[in-house]
Formats: structure tokens, C-alpha cells, sequence
């Protein structure tokens, strides 16, 4: 049976990256094509040019005249959770740290203990609408943690309603074990069953393709840190970091050393994690909406890519810091709060946070990517990073079809 081609047209402008990430000034280097066409052919680019030098097909899909640019990542969430936050929001909105909840046991540990009480089917439920909102602010590939495990059969659970999620929304989802806080009393036993019981299940399973660690003063040690991404590696296993979020306590180096895909947050890097970044090859994530709800200084996302490093941006959407279930906003917040051009920021959002996954075969609008688009509701692709909020996308399109046709969104 031949392979289905569709030929999208009546698109104003059609803008891009190159396929691949894109470091240092390469992230402002957009194709931008007037009066363009997209022809998709199993799922996949085949061809993009302008409408007048098209290949006649068969079927065409005329998308009314407005903008289209690749699909976003959004490469940082933890979209799986029970409980809320709103007595932490509370507190700190009167003058509490984020950090000082979190050592009163408050915090990410009071999320732990409302989603550990959480059954696989009641943390579907409430992960379904906010990646129901990612997927409508233009995301079509999540990456989801799971992180509020109290013990390993809980932190299995939120990876099961992973996996259940996933199968809703096929190529959606990239699901991640993050081993986010130790427990207060015997954390060397912690981290010793993490690597030789929990790792190697997660791994057997094909529950998660990477391994995150929260290496800070109140979560991991760098030592502790090295330790879980090492047995991660072993299992054949990604590499990710949340690290520099507060103090940079040597995670960002860690991570350019063990070649992580990404390491994440980066609010407290100074000149030497910037350098270190800029050296590697490993991507620097950074996510807006902490700065905006945490009130930290914004990760140095202009010194990374004036110093040649490779910039994604992400939501990191979660109860506690950063209550943010919107990929394209992530990327506003980016130009706003980070200093990148609208251009750098939308490179961050498509092909850097796809690396940051390990993922090469999204994120540009080029032949043999996966047919990821979205079809915006203005006739200039900016308006995806200057509204601030609102609906600038029209339409999400997931391997050449409409992301939420037969999705239980
Ligand atoms: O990425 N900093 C650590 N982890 C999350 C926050 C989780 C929470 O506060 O519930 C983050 O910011
Ligand atoms: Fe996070």
C-alpha cells in the first residue's frame, strides 16, 4: 500500500531551525519561507518550499493563510502529581523560602506524600488535562518525571500512569526516573538500592529512558549524584540533571564530565558552569517559570548562547515551582526573563529541547523529521513568543496528524 502524502498549504510564512541542535549564534539562524507548503508523507517531511514549486499530490490541506513553525518540546516536566501547593504559595507570597519549606519537611516532601497515597488511576486523571494544556500551547512531544515517589513502589506508580498516558497520545510522551529527594534518615542506602534495585527494574521494564538527579544543598550530593548516574549509564540509561537551581554545588560540571544530555535549572551558574556548558556537549535547559513563581534570578540563558552552548527552554511544570502548563509561554518567558531573541528561543523550543531528550528526529521542518508542526493563528510566527498567554497556536500536528483527534484530551 503506497504511504499516505498530504500536501499543507496556505501557510503565510512557514520558519525554522535547521535539524539537529543549534548552539551559540547558530540558535538565530531561522529559514523563513513565504507563501510555503509542507508535504508529509508517512508521517514524515518529504518535501517544504514555497507553494508555487510544490509536487502535486493528491490530497491537499489548505491551513487558511497562517504560520507554521515546527512543534515544540517541552523537554522539563513533572506533570504527575497529587496534592497542591497552594499553603507553600501561601507562605512564601508572606516572605517564606522555597528551600526553607522544603527543609521543615514541606514542599516537594508534602507532594510526595499526597502522591504516594495516589493510585495509578487517580494519577492519570490528574495528569491528563495539564498535558492536555501542554499539548494546546503547541508541545507535541512531553517529557514527564516521575520524582514524588515516597518509596519505589509509589515512584513506580507515577511512572505506570506514564506509561498509561502514553498510550493515549502514541509519541508523546518521554518519561524520566527522577530521584529527587533522599529520605531523611539512611540516604547511603537510599542511593545504594536506587542504583542496584531501582534503576535496574525501571531499566528491565522500559519504564523510563533517562535517569534525573537533584543535586542541591536540601537533595543530592555531587558525590551521591555521580553514583545514580553512573549505575543510570550502566543500564543504558540518559543522563539528566535539575543542578545550580539554588547553589552551584559542582552539578553542572558533573554533568558536562558524564556527557549528560542536559542538565536543568541553572538559575545560581556563574562564569565557570557558563564555560563548562559552552565546552560540552551537553544542553543547557533553562526554565522561566521558576524565576517568574520562585522569584530566582534568571538562569544566564544569554551568556550560554553568546558563549557558544546549546539552549533549550522548558516549563518544568509542577505544583511547587513552576505551576506552568504552557511550552509556548515557557519560550515568552525565555525572551522576557532570559535574554534570548524571539528567534533563539524558538530554536530552544523545538530541535535544543529535543536533544535534550536525545531526540534528532524533531523539532525542524526539514525532509525526513517527523511531521511536527503547528499551525498558529496570526501570519507572523513571533506571535507564538510575544502573546503572553492567550492561544497563539491554532493547531498541533503529531507525525503529519492533528495531535488531539482520538486523544482522550
Ligand atoms: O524542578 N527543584 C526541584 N524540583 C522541582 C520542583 C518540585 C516541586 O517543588 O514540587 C523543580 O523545580
Ligand atoms: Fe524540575
Amino acid at each position: 500500500m503506497p504511504e499516505t502524502e498530504v500536501l499543507y498549504t496556505g501557510m503565510s510564512q512557514l520558519t525554522t531551525p535547521a535539524p539537529g541542535p543549534q548552539r551559540g549564534a547558530a540558535m538565530r539562524e531561522l529559514r523563513v519561507i513565504p507563501d510555503a507548503a509542507l508535504l508529509v508523507r508517512g508521517g514524515q517531511v518529504a518535501w517544504v518550499g514555497r507553494r508555487q514549486d510544490a509536487p502535486a499530490v493528491s490530497e491537499e490541506h489548505d491551513l487558511g493563510g497562517v504560520a507554521v513553525v515546527p512543534a515544540l518540546t517541552d523537554p522539563h516536566t513533572h506533570a504527575v502529581w497529587a496534592g497542591d501547593r497552594l499553603a507553600d504559595f501561601g507562605a512564601r507570597a508572606q516572605g517564606v523560602a522555597y528551600e526553607t519549606i522544603l527543609a521543615r519537611g514541606g514542599g516537594i516532601r508534602s507532594t510526595m506524600r499526597a502522591t504516594a497515597a495516589a493510585s495509578v488511576d487517580e494519577l492519570v486523571a490528574l495528569a491528563r488535562p495539564r498535558l492536555a494544556a501542554l499539548i494546546r500551547s503547541g508541545a507535541a512531544t512531553i517529557e514527564v518525571k516521575s520524582g514524588y515517589g515516597l518509596d519505589f513502589a509509589a515512584e513506580l506508580r507515577m511512572l505506570e500512569a506514564v506509561q498509561v498516558l502514553a498510550r493515549e497520545m502514541p509519541g508523546a510522551l518521554v518519561p524520566t526516573l527522577l530521584i529527587h529527594v533522599p529520605p531523611p534518615q539512611g540516604r547511603a542506602e537510599y542511593v545504594r538500592e536506587v542504583c542496584e534495585v531501582l534503576i535496574p527494574d525501571v531499566a528491565r521494564r522500559g519504564l523510563a529512558t533517562a535517569v534525573d538527579v537533584f543535586c542541591e544543598r536540601e537533595a543530592f550530593t555531587v558525590g551521591e549524584t555521580r553514583a545514580i548516574l553512573t549505575a543510570a549509564r550502566a543500564h543504558g540509561l540518559g543522563l539528566k540533571l535539575h543542578a545550580d537551581q539554588f547553589h552551584a554545588i559542582g552539578g553542572t560540571e558533573l554533568a558536562c564530565d558524564l556527557g549528560a544530555l542536559s542538565v536543568d535549572h541553572l538559575e545560581a551558574s556563574g562564569d565557570a558552569q557558563v564555560r563548562a556548558l559552552a565546552a560540552s556537549g551537553t544542553v543547557a535547559t533553562v526554565l522561566p517559570g521558576v524565576s517568574l513563581h520562585l522569584g530566582l534570578p534568571a538562569a544566564p540563558a544569554r551568556h550560554l548562547v553568546d558563549a557558544g552552548a546549546c539552549v533549550a527552554v522548558g516549563t518544568d511544570l509542577n505544583p511547587g515551582s513552576s505551576p506552568l502548563p504552557s511550552a509556548a509561554l515557557a519560550l515568552a518567558l525565555a525572551v522576557r526573563l532570559c535574554g534570548l531573541t524571539p528567534a533563539e528561543a524558538l530554536t530552544a523550543g523545538t530541535v535544543n529541547a529535543a536533544a535534550a531528550l536525545g531526540l534528532r528526529d524533531r523539532g525542524a521542518l526539514a525532509p525526513g523529521q517527523r511531521a511536527d508542526f503547528l499551525a498558529l493563528e496570526g501570519r507572523d510566527w513571533r506571535d507564538l513568543v510575544y502573546t503572553l498567554g492567550g492561544q497563539p497556536v491554532r493547531q498541533v500536528y503529531r507525525g503529519g496528524q492533528p495531535a488531539q483527534q482520538g486523544e482522550r484530551l
